[in-house]
C-alpha cells in the first residue's frame, strides 16, 4: 500500500495518541504515507485529512486525549453520510484505514470493510469491553486511576467513620470497577455482570460496622447503577452515613500507564503490517500476551470476558 489514512472516534482514552504515533512510524518505515483523519468519522465526511509528519507526534506518546481529535457521529450512520466517507478516502488515495476506538467505532470499521474499504480496528477504550482482547488501550491507565481515588476517598471516610461508593465508567462492562475494586481493595464491587442485590450489599455493609468496621468502601459500575441511587438506598434503609463520589471524566484522560504506551505501540505496528499485506476487515487486539487479530465481525459480536472467579475471590479478600 502507498497510502493509509488513521482516525480515532468513540470516547477518547489514554494511549490513543501512542498508537497514532506507533502507525505512523511503522507506516513511515515502509514507505507508505499517513494520512490523519481529524475528529473521527465525522472529519472523514467532512475531509478534515491532513497528511501526518513526525511532528505531529512528537511529544504525544505521554499525553492522555488524541491528538486526532475525536466525535460520535450520528451522519455516518446514514446512507448519504456513509457515502461521502466513501468518497473521501477515494479522494485523497486512502487504500486502507485504521480506526482507533471501541465497539461502535468498530460497527463502523465493519461497515467500511464490509463495503470494500480495507480497514482494521484497534481497541481504543477504557471500558475493556470488546471481549476478543484481554485488554483495550486505556483499560488500565483508567484503573490505575480510580484505585488512586479510592485511596484518597477512604482516607476522608476513615476520618469521618463513612462509606464511600465510588461509581466508575465502562458502559455495560463491569471490568473498571472490579480491577478497581481488588486493587483498592474494596469491600463490595456491583457490576452488571453480577447479581449481587443493593438489599445483600447494604447487609454486608451493616454487618461490617457491627463487627466494628465503621468505614467500607464500595464501587458501583455505572452498567449496575447510579451511586447516588445506592446512597440513597442504604440511607433509607440502615444506619450507615454513606457518601456517593462520581469521578466521572478524570478516568478518562490523564497520562498512559507504561502498559498501555507498550500495548498501542504492538496494537499499532501489527495494524499497519495488516495493510500492508493487503489484509482488511481485521481487529487487533492481545491475547495471553500474544499480538492477535480476528475479523471485525467476531470483534463485534465477541462474548465478554468478564473474569467472575477474580470477582467472587474479592469477597474473600474483603471478609472482616
Ligand atoms: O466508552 C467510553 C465512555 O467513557 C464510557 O465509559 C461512558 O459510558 C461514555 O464513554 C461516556 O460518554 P460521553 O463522552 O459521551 O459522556
Amino acid at each position: 500500500m502507498k497510502c493509509i489514512g488513521v482516525l480515532t472516534s468513540g470516547g477518547d482514552t489514554p494511549g490513543m495518541n501512542a498508537a497514532i504515533r506507533a502507525v505512523l512510524k511503522e507506516g513511515e518505515d515502509r514507505g507508505i504515507n499517513v494520512m490523519g483523519i481529524y475528529h473521527g468519522y465525522k472529519g472523514l465526511i467532512a475531509g478534515m485529512v491532513k497528511q501526518l509528519s513526525h511532528q505531529d507526534v512528537e511529544n504525544v506518546m505521554h499525553k492522555g486525549g488524541t491528538v486526532l481529535r475525536t466525535a460520535r457521529s450520528k451522519e455516518f450512520t446514514t446512507q448519504e453520510g456513509f457515502v461521502k466517507a466513501v468518497d473521501m478516502l477515494k479522494a485523497y488515495d486512502i487504500e486502507g484505514l485504521i480506526v482507533i476506538g471501541g465497539d461502535g467505532s468498530y460497527r463502523g470499521a465493519k461497515l467500511l470493510a464490509d463495503n470494500g474499504i480495507k480497514t482494521i480496528g484497534i481497541p481504543g477504550t477504557i471500558d475493556n469491553d470488546l471481549g476478543y482482547t484481554d485488554f483495550t488501550i486505556g483499560f488500565d491507565t483508567a484503573v490505575n486511576t480510580i484505585t488512586g481515588e479510592i485511596y484518597k476517598i477512604r482516607d476522608t471516610m476513615r476520618a469521618h467513620d463513612r462509606v464511600g461508593v465510588v461509581e466508575v465508567m465502562g458502559r455495560n462492562c463491569g471490568d473498571i470497577a472490579l480491577w478497581a475494586g481488588v486493587a483498592g481493595a474494596v469491600d463490595i464491587i456491583l457490576v452488571p455482570e453480577c447479581d449481587l442485590s443493593w438489599e445483600d450489599a447494604m447487609r454486608q455493609l451493616v454487618t461490617n460496622k457491627l463487627k466494628g468496621k465503621l468505614t467500607s468502601m464500595v464501587i458501583i459500575a455505572e452498567g449496575a447503577g447510579k451511586a447516588e441511587d445506592f446512597a440513597n438506598y442504604v440511607r433509607t434503609n440502615s444506619d450507615i452515613d454513606i457518601k456517593a463520589i462520581v469521578p466521572g471524566y478524570i478516568q478518562r484522560g490523564g497520562n498512559p500507564t507504561a502498559f498501555d504506551r507498550v500495548l498501542a505501540a504492538r496494537l499499532g505496528q501489527r495494524a499497519v503490517e495488516l495493510l500492508d499485506s493487503d489484509i482488511g476487515g481485521r481487529a487487533v487486539g492481545i491475547r495471553n500476551n500474544q499480538i492477535i487479530d480476528v475479523s471485525l465481525d467476531e470483534a463485534v459480536n465477541s462474548v465478554d470476558n468478564f473474569d467472575k472467579k477474580l470477582y467472587q475471590f474479592n469477597s474473600v479478600l474483603a471478609k472482616f
